[in-house]
């Protein structure tokens, strides 16, 4: 359980044809998907998904462009999984993102930023549940 992670792959990765190649940088470096989807989050189920950054100022651009296409929403898992995803996606500002990090690669803003990335165990088994039932994870 505590190896392992949730992340999407964002509305603006999807519609700038990235989705392919943000899945092959996350499994070459060892991350094995257990459940996997393409699908997408209406503003409703955007809000409730960052419903922690409800009083934040960006909170309903966020729910906006979170809900403005198809995602592709993944639990995955490997060693120190949280963490360990978090250096391979970088900053969440694409402009501080380290050279060689999805961010880095293919993301265009702080909101736009191309994946998502849980901060906690806590959080990511939250949020893996939040798309896959038990019978959708390996
Ligand atoms: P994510 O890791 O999915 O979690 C919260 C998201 O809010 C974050 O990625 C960004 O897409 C967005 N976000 C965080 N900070 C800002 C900000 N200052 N302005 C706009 N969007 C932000």
């Amino acid at each position: 359980k505590t190896n392992r992670t949730f992340t999407m792959i964002k509305p603006d990765a999807v519609a700038n044809g990235h989705m392919g190649a943000i899945l092959d940088q996350i499994i070459k470096n060892g991350f094995t998907p257990v459940a996997l989807k393409y699908t997408y989050l209406t503003p409703e189920l955007a809000g409730k998904f960052y419903e922690v950054h409800k009083e934040r100022p960006f909170y309903a651009d966020l729910v906006k462009f979170m809900s403005s296409g198809p995602i592709v929403a993944a639990i995955l898992e490997k060693e120190n999984a949280v963490a360990e995803f978090r250096t391979l996606i970088g900053a969440t500002d694409p402009s501080k993102a380290e050279a060689g990090t999805i961010r880095q690669l293919f993301a265009k803003s702080i909101e736009a930023n191309a994946v998502h990335g849980s901060d906690s165990d806590e959080n990511a088994e939250i949020e893996g549940n939040f798309f896959f039932s038990a019978f959708e994870r390996f």
